[in-house]
C-alpha cells in the first residue's frame, strides 16, 4: 500500500535507518524531515505496517522537471519488484501534477561501472554512453529498465575516477 509520507512523517526515522545504511552516509531523522518538507511528492511503500520503500521528488527546473531523491527499498525486500513499482506510483502522481521530466543523479563513487576507466577529457560523451558496462549491480541499470535514458555523465563529480550518471524520464 502507498502512502503519503508527508501525512506520516512518524516514518522519518524509518526512512532515515533506511538511507544511512543505503548511501554510506548519515542521516538524522531531522535530516529526513527536512528532505521530506522540501518534496514535491513523498510517497512511502508499506506492507504489515512496515515501511519498506520510499520515493522523493524534489524541485529542479520550477514546476517541469523534477529530482528523484532517494529512491529506497529495504534491503531485505529488494528485487521483488518494489522499486519499480513505487518509481510508477511517483511517476503517475507527477504526471497528473502536470510534471513533464523527471531526472536523477546515480553516483558511482565505488567502482561499480566501468565508467573509472575512460579518459574523459579525450573520450567522445557518445563513444562512454554506448559503452558503459554494469561490473557490479550499478542501479543506473534498473533505471534503464523502468525507462530512464542516460542523459549525461559528470566524470570524477565525487573524486577522481568517482562520477555521477544522470537519468532523464519523460512523463509522455
Ligand atoms: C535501486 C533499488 C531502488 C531497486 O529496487 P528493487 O525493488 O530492488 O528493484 P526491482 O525489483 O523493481 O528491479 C527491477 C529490475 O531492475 C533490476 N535491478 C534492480 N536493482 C539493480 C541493480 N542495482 N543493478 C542492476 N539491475 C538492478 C532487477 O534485477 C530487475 O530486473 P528484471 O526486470 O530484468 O528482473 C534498490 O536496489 C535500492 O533501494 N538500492 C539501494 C538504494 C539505491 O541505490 N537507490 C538508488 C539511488 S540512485
Amino acid at each position: 500500500m502507498f502512502i503519503n509520507i508527508k501525512e506520516n512523517i512518524n516514518y522519518a526515522k524509518d526512512i532515515s535507518i533506511m538511507m544511512t545504511e543505503a548511501f554510506n552516509s548519515f542521516y538524522s531523522i531531522d535530516d529526513v524531515i527536512e528532505l521530506i518538507n522540501k518534496s514535491f511528492i513523498s510517497l512511502g511503500y508499506i506492507k504489515n505496517n512496515i515501511l519498506i520503500g520510499y520515493a522523493g521528488l524534489l524541485y529542479m527546473y520550477s514546476n517541469i522537471t523534477f529530482e528523484l531523491h532517494p529512491l529506497i527499498v529495504k534491503s531485505l525486500y529488494r528485487n521483488i519488484g518494489i522499486g519499480s513499482k513505487l518509481l510508477k506510483e511517483i511517476e503517475r502522481e507527477a504526471k497528473l501534477k502536470n510534471v513533464l521530466n523527471i531526472m536523477l543523479g546515480s553516483d558511482d563513487e565505488y567502482f561499480k561501472t566501468n565508467l573509472h576507466q575512460f579518459d574523459f577529457n579525450n573520450t567522445s560523451m557518445s563513444y562512454i554512453f554506448d559503452n558503459i558496462k554494469n561490473i557490479n549491480n550499478h542501479p543506473y541499470e534498473f533505471y534503464q529498465k523502468n525507462g530512464y535514458k542516460i542523459a549525461g555523465i559528470f566524470p570524477d563529480a565525487n573524486g577522481i575516477g568517482k562520477p555521477d550518471i544522470w537519468l532523464w524520464k519523460q512523463l509522455v
